[in-house]
């Protein structure tokens, strides 16, 4: 997508400092001129709004940490005495702890609509990789960053997940009791751990930014797909970037900021869990340890396989099998639109997770356990069987010969490429 650039320098000044580092010349190309697809929904807009939250979350995590005490003795009361003393404490660390939630519901938004479009199919599978690796460090960052106001559910949490290590000692007796041990810095979670977990919490956002920027970068070498999955053919199929898409994302943006905005202002807690409002007592475990809502899927999977390291297997498992989906679909179509099939496999996959999410946060008892492996099996099924195998058996409902054609009906289309040439992923 990168063509000759349309940038001119509008003074002197601008043009000696082009010709020195042509930074303005990127940020007009990249994101003013760059050519969008005309056709683009709501759906496209949650990238720009993934990138507002990256910020917010990294400036109100720094101000909390100009308040935030990393030790066991202080740190339950160091959020309180924010939420009570410091002057907007009450508004910073409820924009940072709620913001994590629709950060994630956002990510899971923006992750859902690539599956639908097919938008980790070529040429977008490295685009699509990077984005799985920022989700990983979201997931580790939003683990890390739960266990420092050091209530009960952040002490027993971090307990029972850097436990999951210990699985190892069925691969090498003594290996993964090594792990934790090494993890926790001690032989419990406690004041070294916590130490730790604040710093690399600290940490990777940053690494997140750094991957955003390669995610970005990567968009803007493959370029952006669309609803119909279909590539930019003619001048007629995009617009540039500014106005249109930005106008957009701004309204959007603003749009997802008023539900934020009332959970934020009227129920800051409400996203929370009641124990974790009790400061950690090591001596006490709370009766039912769960994560935040946003983890119960994979916790869901990790309770379901009855051995534990069977658990830790199929949870990891169901991340990383994100990494190798550009490969497992052999549909020639990416978009689920024109997928009769597939489309309904999605939705069934959409239901799997939602209903992993609600048995995560039952009991680990039946018959919810039962239900957790039938929805685990359906969840991997989708990828290791809807996958590969309704891409070759399903026949594809007619494709619009372009973009324009999609939005304007048949006359407004210019393109004379024959309606098969139209899906892209042909080419490879
Ligand atoms: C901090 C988290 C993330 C940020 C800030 C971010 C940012 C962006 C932006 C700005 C875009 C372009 C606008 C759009 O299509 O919405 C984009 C596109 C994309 N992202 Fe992300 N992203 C994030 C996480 C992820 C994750 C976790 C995945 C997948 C596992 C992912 C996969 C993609 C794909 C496939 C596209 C291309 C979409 C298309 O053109 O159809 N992203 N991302």
């Amino acid at each position: 997508m990168s063509g000759p650039s349309s940038y001119k320098p509008q003074s002197a000044a601008a043009k000696w400092f082009d010709d020195r580092l042509p930074i303005a010349r990127l940020v007009h190309d990249s994101f003013i001129a760059f050519p969008t697809p005309r056709n683009l929904n709501y759906l496209w807009t949650f990238g720009g709004i993934l990138t507002f939250f990256l910020v917010a979350q990294i400036v109100t995590g720094v101000i909390l940490a100009m308040h935030y005490v990393p030790n066991e003795t202080m740190a339950f009361d160091s959020v309180q005495h924010i939420k009570r003393d410091v002057n907007y404490g009450w508004l910073i660390q409820p924009l940072h702890a709620v913001g994590a939630s629709f950060f994630f519901l956002a990510v899971y938004l923006h992750i859902f609509r690539g599956i639908y479009y097919g938008s980790y199919k070529a040429p977008r599978e490295v685009l699509w990789i990077l984005g799985v690796f920022i989700f990983l460090a979201m997931m580790a960052t939003g683990f890390l960053g739960y266990t420092l106001p050091w209530g009960q559910m952040s002490f027993w949490g971090a307990t029972v997940i850097t436990n999951l290590f210990s699985s190892l000692d069925g691969v090498i007796p003594g290996l993964g009791t090594a792990i934790v041990t090494w993890l926790w810095g001690g032989f419990s979670v406690g004041n070294a751990t916590l130490n730790r977990f604040f710093s690399l919490h600290y940490l990777l956002p940053f690494v997140i930014f750094g991957l955003v920027i390669l995610h970005v970068w990567a968009l803007h070498v493959a370029g952006q797909n669309n609803p119909t999955g279909l590539d930019i053919k003619q001048d007629s199929d995009a617009v540039p970037m500014s106005p249109y898409a930005v106008s957009k994302d701004v309204f959007a943006m603003v749009a997802f900021l008023i539900p934020f905005a009332y959970f934020v202002f009227f129920m800051p807690d409400w996203l929370g869990h009641a124990d974790n409002y009790i400061e950690a007592n090591p001596l006490s475990t709370p009766p039912h340890i769960v994560p935040e809502w946003y983890f119960l899927p994979f916790y869901a999977i990790l309770r379901a396989i009855p051995s534990k390291l069977g658990g830790v297997v199929a949870m990891v498992s169901a991340i990383l099998i994100l990494l190798v989906i550009p490969w497992l679909d052999t549909s020639r179509v990416r978009s689920c639109k024109y997928r009769p099939i597939f489309k309904w496999c999605f939705w069934a996959f959409v239901f799997t997770c939602l209903a992993l999410g609600y048995l995560g946060a039952m009991p680990a008892e039946q018959p919810y356990i039962f239900w957790a492996q039938v929805f685990t099996f359906l969840y991997f099924a989708f990828f290791l069987i809807a996958m590969p195998i309704v891409g070759i058996i399903e026949t594809p409902s007619r494709l619009p010969r372009s973009i324009t054609e999609s939005v304007l009906g048949k006359n407004g289309g210019g393109s004379s490429l024959p309606a098969g040439a139209a899906s892209a992923p042909e080419k490879r």
